[in-house]
């Protein structure tokens, strides 16, 4: 935020200095100081260089006019000053669009933009809504939205790009976009406290974690490739009804505390782990109908008195299930089902009071029963061990060693 003695002296200034152009089309990197040098910008067709805008430019800048085109980034950041930044007429920027620490800037209309590079917007605090027109941007590599005042976003509706990273936007309410698939990393957290999040045609995603989300949709999600992680998110019920496939990486829900479903219903592989731990409301822990394999280890802990995997033929690690409830039954039936087909460690018990204590993953790539819990229960209730060989014994003795380290 600026002081208004602040603001005064820089529309001061400016009215002196607004004549100077000192900018021209073929610049590398064109700096804009004067609200002349914003025109002159914007008559250019195209800028092959890349667009600054300094904290003199002014309040108001507007880059619409004949320009379609910047070729480099468009980048304004450190700047109290700046609250409107707009063009009506720019379609394409090759390289970044940053817009880092505007703290006073609070309309932001771009309606013509529809392919950049990578969108970097961060500590813009008082931006509630930025105007992208429709359909908006439909082709960047990468989106990061940090640390700003945004209640929703839409106009990001990009086909497939590699990265995505929506975190600490405290008013953030609404976030839809139509993205098909996403090669790298999502990750959605610490937004606001009634986040809606929906993905109606997002079909593949490498690695993703979805944190303090209320409600969740990704209906067409066929493909993972890379790990799911879902903590301390709002929701009731999660479901991936076309989800077929984790191919090279695990799956997880952990502190979920209102969930009550998780559904599955057509998953048939994990090629990591499987843990769901610590949400308290999950009675029933059977959406996972189809599942055959898991590359991993298998770690159920929470407040279930149900749970089944009747299709399950191969799990490379262990699985431990564990539950504040009785679950002498369904452990038996599981055992008579399943036995004989973990290849590492196994152990089920119910009336387990601290069942919710160990939020640890089950893990995924070295094929134990790890937890990060002592193994101390396996003495009692029903843990029996299976098949267990050397390598797994090695690699569970590492990781017991690296969580008392980090215990
Ligand atoms: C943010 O921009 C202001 C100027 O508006 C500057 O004084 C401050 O140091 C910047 N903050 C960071 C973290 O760069
Ligand atoms: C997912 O993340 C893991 C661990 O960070 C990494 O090894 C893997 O390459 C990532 N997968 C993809 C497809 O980016
Ligand atoms: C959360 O958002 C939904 C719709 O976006 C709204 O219906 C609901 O009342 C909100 N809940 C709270 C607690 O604000
Ligand atoms: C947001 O999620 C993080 C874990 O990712 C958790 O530590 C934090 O408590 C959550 N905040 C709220 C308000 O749920
Ligand atoms: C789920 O997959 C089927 C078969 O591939 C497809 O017809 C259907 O449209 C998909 N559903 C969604 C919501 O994408
Ligand atoms: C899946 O991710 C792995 C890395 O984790 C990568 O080597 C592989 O190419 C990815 N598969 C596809 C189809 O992109
Ligand atoms: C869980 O959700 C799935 C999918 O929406 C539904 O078919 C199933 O009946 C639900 N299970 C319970 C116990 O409500
Ligand atoms: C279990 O979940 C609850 C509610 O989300 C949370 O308060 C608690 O800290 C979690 N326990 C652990 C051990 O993370």
């Amino acid at each position: 935020m600026y002081s208004k003695k602040q603001f005064v002296s820089a529309v001061a200034a400016l009215s002196m200095v607004s004549g100077v152009v000192s900018v021209t089309c073929d610049d590398p990197t064109a700096t804009i100081r004067t609200p002349a040098d914003a025109t002159q910008i914007a008559n250019c067709d195209s800028v092959e260089g890349s667009v600054l805008i300094a904290p003199e430019a002014g309040q108001r800048i507007d880059i619409g006019g004949s320009l379609t085109e910047i070729g480099g980034d468009l980048i304004a950041q450190h700047n109290g000053f700046i609250t409107d930044f707009s063009s009506s007429s720019l379609e394409t920027i090759g390289g970044a669009f940053e817009l880092v620490n505007l703290t006073a800037l609070s309309t932001l209309s771009f309606t013509s933009l529809s392919e950049v590079g990578s969108i970097r917007w961060a500590t813009l605090t008082v931006l509630q809504e930025p105007n992208l027109g429709n359909p908006g941007i439909t082709s960047a590599e990468s989106v990061i939205i940090a640390d700003t005042f945004l209640q929703r976003i839409d106009g990001i509706n990009v086909q497939s790009l590699t990265n995505m990273d929506i975190n600490n936007n405290a008013r953030l309410t609404q976030f839809s976009t139509s993205i098909r698939s996403l090669s790298n990393v999502l990750n959605v957290q610490a937004n606001g406290l009634n986040l809606t999040l929906e993905m109606p045609n997002l079909e593949w995603i490498a690695n993703c974690t979805i944190s303090n989300v209320t409600t969740f949709s990704a209906p067409s999600l066929a493909t993972v490739n890379g790990s799911m992680r879902f903590d301390s998110n709002r929701f009731q019920t999660f479901t991936a009804a076309n989800l077929t496939e984790v191919q090279d990486g695990d799956i997880s829900f952990i502190n979920n505390p209102e969930l009550t479903n998780i559904s599955f219903p057509s998953l048939e592989r994990i090629g990591g782990g499987l843990t769901i731990a610590n949400n308290t409301a999950l009675e029933s822990i059977d959406g996972f109908q189809r599942l055959e394999r898991v590359g991993g280890a298998i770690a159920f802990r929470g407040s279930f008195t149900e749970f089944g995997l009747p299709e399950l033929n191969d799990v490379v690690g262990g699985v431990e299930v564990v539950s504040t409830e009785e679950i002498d039954d369904a452990c038996q039936t599981f055992e008579d089902e399943s036995g004989n087909i973990i290849q590492g460690e196994y152990s089920c018990r119910g009336r387990e009071a601290d069942a919710n204590e160990n939020t640890g993953d089950a893990d995924g790539s070295t094929g134990t029963g790890g937890s990060g819990s002592d193994s101390s229960g396996d003495g009692e209730g029903a843990a029996v061990a299976l098949g267990l060989n050397i390598n797994t014994l090695v690699s569970l003795a590492a990781l017991g060693a690296i969580f008392t380290t980090f215990m």
